[in-house]
């Protein structure tokens, strides 16, 4: 017997009707425990059933939670940052000029990716955070002269304030209580021409609310998606999936729910059909077309395999 189907036939025997209360005890206790860190508990109705059910705590309003991000993940990127870093980097090199990023923590996304990407010199970087983290990323940005970084721990502030050519948010969306993708561009005043996810929890099943341990005693509900119907909920805005991958640093193991358990979280890049997109007030539907116009874009009626803008003759 290999040992991938040992551990399959003693996955199978916890998780069947016998062992399975016995292991959701266990793997209760575990997750309320310091060591749960990173793991995941339960199915619930709604974010509010979540919250009733774990022990009182802060959330993501710790100031404890930022030490990493201020240390390792403002200096550091990941395997999975790449994909983020070769889309942003080509927005930018066509003349995207301003982001939104929601949930980027004290500023790490642009922190880490100033070393790899050239950024332009009239960037405009806006971080929706919690207050905790607005606070501390302040700080930093003033410290390191960040002076493209500003914060705001409002979200309708940060979706209705000047448009931003390019959001982006990165492990963020699904522990909102009300942030999917498609709610927020139906929210926000001017549509992106570029939406860059990484680290979402999406699978082929049902939509549902789960809760995590965040660490330091704080724990959160968060959603996990079916993927297919988040993809296809932007698109129906105007939107054209040019990238996906997966993030296999990130797995969803749920104690007693295996057809809810999946090994990688996902990554995502939309660009803005440039017909059918709201264009930014004052940014071009394409900002090369007149300065640099590209030849393969004037010649076909594909998405420019450059740029990600879909042209018509
Ligand atoms: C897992 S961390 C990801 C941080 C960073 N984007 C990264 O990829 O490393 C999730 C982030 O979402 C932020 N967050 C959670 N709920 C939020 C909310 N309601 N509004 C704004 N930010 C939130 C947290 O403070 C935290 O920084």
């Amino acid at each position: 017997m290999t040992h991938a189907s040992a551990a399959q036939i003693m996955r199978e025997l916890l998780e069947g009707p016998v062992a399975r209360p016995a292991l959701l005890r266990w793997r209760r206790q575990q997750f309320l425990a310091k060591e749960g860190f990173g793991f995941y508990f339960g199915v619930f109705e709604s974010f509010a059933a979540a919250r009733e059910w774990l022990p009182p705590n802060p959330g993501f309003n710790h100031d404890t939670l930022a030490t990493e991000y201020v240390e390792v993940r403002t200096r550091q990127v990941f395997t999975y940052d790449y994909p983020m870093m070769w889309w942003l980097d080509r927005a930018f090199r066509h003349g995207a000029a301003s982001v939104l990023d929601i949930g980027g923590s004290v500023g790490v996304h642009y922190h880490a990716y100033r070393s790899y990407i050239d950024m332009p010199s009239a960037l405009t970087w806006r971080i929706v955070e919690v207050p905790a983290m607005v606070a501390i990323g302040r700080r930093l940005a003033a410290e390191r002269g960040a002076m493209a970084l500003s914060f705001t721990d409002d979200l309708e502030e940060g979706l209705t304030s000047a448009g931003a050519d390019i959001w982006i948010s990165s492990g963020t969306l699904h522990y909102m209580e009300d942030a999917r993708p498609s709610d927020l561009l139906k929210r926000c005043l001017e549509a992106p021409m570029h939406i860059l996810l990484n680290k979402l929890p999406l699978y082929e099943g049902d939509d549902f609310v789960t809760t995590q341990n965040i660490s330091e005693g704080c724990f959160a509900p968060m959603h996990v998606f079916n993927r297919d119907r988040l993809i296809r909920s932007i698109e129906a805005l105007g939107y054209h999936l040019r990238d996906r991958w997966a993030v296999h640093e990130r797995a969803l193991y749920l104690p007693g729910y295996p057809e809810r358990s999946f090994p990688s979280f996902t990554g995502l890049y939309f660009a803005a059909e440039s017909q059918s997109a709201a264009p930014l007030a004052g940014v071009s539907a394409h900002p090369k077309e007149i300065e640099m116009p590209h030849e393969r874009c004037t010649e076909c009626i594909e998405a420019c395999s450059d740029c990600a803008v879909r042209w018509h003759r």
